[in-house]
C-alpha cells in the first residue's frame, strides 16, 4: 500500500478559471492525454475508426456517451488482479447513451430503421472492458486485442438473482422462465465492491420502450399504475424508434422486444410478447471484468429504481456491508441495501468472484431515507408485509416481495420517503465512512416555493435574464453519517456540504459563498480519491464533476477537487427563497461549514460535454476522466478531442476517455 505525506492537509494545485474552450483545461503543471474514444477498436480484428458513420462492429469498439469508469489493476502478466499495479489494469466503462446524429454517414434514418443503423445505436449502449498499460515513458495507452477486452451491450446474455429472479412479472418471449435477462441500457453510474466486481447501473431505461395506443385497455389498473409511475406511459414511442427496423424479420425479437405493448393474440401470463420487459431493467448489474466467460448477473434484492449508482459502504469485518443508491428523477429518492451476511474480509481474495456478490448481494433489506428537518434522518424498509406494503394496499396490491423490489419506487412512496432534487452519485469518505450525494437540480414544478423542505430547501431565480430558471437550478451536495458510524443502523444525521451558485448571484442564492475560482453547478458526479491516497492526509479528497444547462453561458461543464470537513462542522441555518412573483418565504435547514478554499476547480471540459467517471491508479498518480458528448447541440461548435491541442478540425466530436497526469510524476491534485 502507497503511503503519501503531505502535512499539512491542502489541495496542491492553483485553480483553474471557468472556461468556454473546445478542449480539456488542467491547472498548470498537468498533462491530459486521450485515451480511448468513441469507435477505437479493442478486437484484434476491427479496424480502425472512420468517424464518417461508415464504421460497424461496436461490438468490438469502444461505445458512445463514456460515464461511470473504474480501474481495475491487473497483475504484470496474465489475466488476474493485483491491487497495487499502477501500470497495467483494465478500464471498465459504462456507455450511458448515443449521439445519434454522429454514428451514422448521414442523418438517422427515419422509420423503419435500417437494420444496420439500429444495430449500431444498441451496440454502442452498455459497458467496455479494456486493457490499458502504461509505458516507461509515462505514456498511456488502451491494447487492442487485450485478453480480457470485452463489450457488454443491451445484446449481451444476463443472469436474473435475488428475490426477483424467476418472477412471474419477469417473464418474456425471451426469458419465459424469468430467470434470463439480455443485455443493459442506458448505464450512468457505477459501482464496485470489495471482492473485484463492477456494478453497473440502469438509469432512464424507462423511455426506450414503445407503448402503443389502447394499451391501457388490456392491461389491469394495477399494471397501469406501475408502468406509469415509471414512466413508461400509453403512446411512449419509444427512443431511437428500434421496433420499426427494415427489412423487418417478425422472427426477431432483438427489435420487438422494446416494444412492451401487449400482444393479445400471446398467452397472457407475458411469455408469448414483451409486455413484462421493461420489469427487465432498472436494476444493478454486477459483473467479473477478470473473467469474461461469466455473465453479468442483475442483483434485484436492490430494487429497480431510476438507478444512477451504487457506492458501498466502508466494509468492517462482522458487519452486514451496505450499498447506497440514487434514483435519478425530479422527487424521486435516496435509498440503501443491506446485505443479510456480514463481512468477512477473507471473501476480497476469493477466485469466483460472483459467489461472492450472491453471498452479499442477494438477500438483505431495502430501505429508503427520510430526512427530517433537525438534521436527523430515518431509514424505512421496503419489507413485503410490513407497513403499507401489503396485497391490502388501495393503492399498489403488492403481491410479494419481488412486487416490492420491483416496483420499489411505489413501495417508497407509501413509506412517506423524502422526495430529492434529483439524486445522481453517490461517494463514500473513506477515512469516515460519511455518504455524499449529488443533488444535481430541480425546476420549479418539481420544488416549488411552498415545496422546499430541510434536505432540498431552495427554490430561487438564478437570474439567467430571459432564460429565468426558478426552483434549485444550481443543485447541491448532501452527507450523512449512519449512526454509530454503522451501515446497519436505521437512523442517520446529515448537513448540506455545499450548494452550486454561479458566484455573481446573491449570498441568499450562493449559500456557500463560492468564488471565481470554485463556482460550479448541477454537481453530478462524484468520487473519493483511493483510500491510499490521503494516508498521512488530515483529509481525504473528494471529487465533483457536473452536468450542467444553468451555469454553461459562463462556463463549460467541469470536475472540483476538495478537502471537506465532516456532518456538523456548520450548523442550522436559514434560506430566504424568492418565487417568481417576488414572494419571500423561509426555510430552515443544516447547513456544513463553508468549503473556502478547500473546493478549488481542477479541470474544465470541452463544449457541450458533461464530466462524468473518475478513478486512478492505485498510487493516485495517473486520473481517469471520462468526457461525454462533446458537441451534443450538434452546433458545429465543438470537434473534440482533435481540438485539444489547437489548430481547426472539421471532426466529428468523439466521447472520450482522459489520462490527468502530474508533470512532476506526483500525486494528482495533492
Ligand atoms: Fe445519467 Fe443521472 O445521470
Ligand atoms: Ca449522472
Ligand atoms: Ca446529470
Ligand atoms: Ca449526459
Amino acid at each position: 500500500e502507497t503511503v503519501i505525506t503531505v502535512t499539512p492537509a491542502r489541495l496542491g494545485f492553483d485553480a483553474v478559471a471557468k472556461s468556454l474552450a473546445d478542449k480539456v483545461v488542467v491547472p498548470a503543471g498537468y498533462n491530459v492525454t486521450v485515451l480511448y474514444r468513441l469507435g477505437d477498436p479493442i478486437r484484434s480484428n476491427v479496424g480502425a475508426y472512420a468517424n464518417n458513420g461508415s464504421d460497424a462492429d461496436f461490438d468490438g469498439r469502444a461505445g458512445d456517451h463514456h460515464d461511470a469508469l473504474q480501474y481495475f489493476p491487473l497483475a504484470a502478466s496474465g489475466n488476474g488482479p493485483d491491487a497495487a499495479n499502477n501500470t497495467r489494469g483494465l478500464l471498465v466503462m459504462n456507455h450511458e447513451n448515443i449521439t445519434q446524429e454522429y454514428l451514422h454517414a448521414g442523418a438517422p434514418s427515419p422509420a423503419p430503421r435500417p437494420e444496420r443503423e439500429a444495430l449500431k445505436e444498441m451496440e454502442c449502449h452498455g459497458v467496455s472492458v479494456v486493457e490499458v498499460t502504461r509505458a516507461a515513458s509515462g505514456a498511456w495507452s488502451y491494447v487492442q486485442g487485450g485478453a480480457l477486452n470485452r463489450r457488454i451491450t443491451p445484446l449481451t446474455p444476463m443472469d436474473f438473482h435475488g428475490p426477483a429472479k424467476g418472477n412471474a412479472k419477469l417473464r418474456t418471449l425471451f426469458s419465459p422462465d424469468g430467470t434470463k435477462g439480455r443485455g443493459t441500457i442506458n448505464n450512468c453510474a457505477n459501482g464496485y465492491t470489495a471482492w473485484g466486481t463492477n456494478l453497473t447501473c440502469e438509469e432512464n431505461w424507462a423511455f426506450y420502450f414503445r407503448r402503443d395506443a389502447g394499451d391501457n385497455n388490456v392491461r389491469t389498473p394495477a399494471e397501469v399504475r406501475a408502468l406509469g409511475r415509471y414512466g413508461i406511459n400509453q403512446g411512449n414511442s419509444g427512443n431511437y424508434a428500434w421496433t420499426s427496423v427494415s427489412p423487418s424479420d417478425a422472427s426477431s425479437t432483438v427489435y420487438r422486444r422494446w416494444n412492451a405493448t401487449v400482444d393479445p393474440a400471446a398467452p397472457a401470463d407475458g411469455t408469448g410478447d414483451f409486455r413484462n420487459e421493461p420489469n427487465q431493467f432498472g436494476w444493478v448489474v454486477e459483473i467479473d471484468p477478470y473473467d469474461p466467460t461469466k455473465a453479468p448477473r442483475k442483483r434485484t434484492a436492490l430494487g429497480r429504481i431510476a438507478h444512477e449508482g451504487c457506492w458501498p459502504g466502508l466494509f468492517t469485518a462482522g458487519r452486514k456491508p451496505a450499498f447506497y443508491t440514487g434514483d435519478d428523477g425530479r422527487g424521486e429518492y435516496i435509498f440503501k441495501f443491506v446485505s443479510a451476511t456480514p463481512w468477512a474480509a477473507g471473501d476480497a481474495q476469493a477466485a469466483d468472484r460472483l459467489a461472492i456478490g450472491d453471498k452479499y448481494l442477494d438477500a438483505g433489506t431495502l430501505y429508503v431515507a427520510k430526512f427530517n428537518a433537525d438534521g436527523g434522518g430515518e431509514w424505512l424498509p421496503l419489507v413485503f408485509g410490513q407497513g403499507p406494503l401489503t396485497p391490502a394496499n388501495a393503492t399498489y396490491a403488492f403481491a410479494d416481495q419481488a412486487d416490492v423490489l420491483i416496483h420499489a419506487r411505489l413501495a417508497a412512496d407509501l413509506l412517506g420517503a423524502t422526495k430529492m432534487d434529483r439524486p445522481e452519485w453517490g461517494a463514500v469518505n473513506p477515512k469516515n465512512g460519511e455518504i455524499y450525494f449529488t443533488l444535481t437540480n430541480n425546476n420549479a414544478s418539481g420544488r416549488p416555493l411552498g415545496g422546499t423542505d430541510a434536505a432540498n430547501p431552495r427554490h430561487y431565480n438564478d437570474l439567467k435574464g430571459a432564460t429565468n430558471q426558478y426552483g434549485n437550478p444550481n443543485g447541491h451536495i448532501l452527507r450523512f453519517r449512519e449512526n454509530g458510524d454503522n451501515g446497519e443502523a436505521t437512523s442517520f444525521t446529515w448537513d448540506i456540504y455545499a450548494f452550486g451558485a454561479g458566484a455573481d448571484l446573491p449570498s441568499q442564492v450562493n449559500v456557500s459563498g463560492l468564488d471565481a475560482s470554485n463556482d460550479f453547478s448541477s454537481p453530478d458526479g462524484l468520487w473519493f480519491s483511493r483510500a491510499t491516497n490521503p494516508a498521512g492526509q488530515n483529509s481525504p479528497v473528494v471529487w465533483i464533476q457536473t452536468d450542467d444547462g444553468a451555469f454553461t453561458d459562463q462556463s463549460n461543464c467541469m470536475m472540483l477537487a476538495a478537502m471537506p470537513g465532516a456532518v456538523g462542522d456548520g450548523g442550522a441555518a436559514t434560506i430566504t427563497n424568492q418565487g417568481a412573483d417576488g414572494t419571500l418565504r423561509n426555510q430552515s435547514t443544516i447547513v456544513g461549514k463553508a468549503p473556502g478554499a478547500n473546493l478549488r476547480r481542477f479541470l474544465v471540459g470541452p463544449k457541450e460535454c458533461e464530466i462524468t467517471g473518475v478513478d486512478s491508479t492505485p498510487d493516485g498518480r495517473s486520473l481517469f476522466v471520462n468526457i461525454q458528448h462533446p458537441g451534443e447541440g450538434l452546433t458545429g461548435a465543438s470537434a473534440w478531442p482533435d481540438s485539444q491541442n489547437g489548430g481547426s478540425s472539421t471532426a466529428r466530436p468523439r466521447s472520450a476517455t482522459i489520462v490527468i497526469t502530474k508533470d512532476d510524476g506526483g500525486v494528482v491534485a495533492l
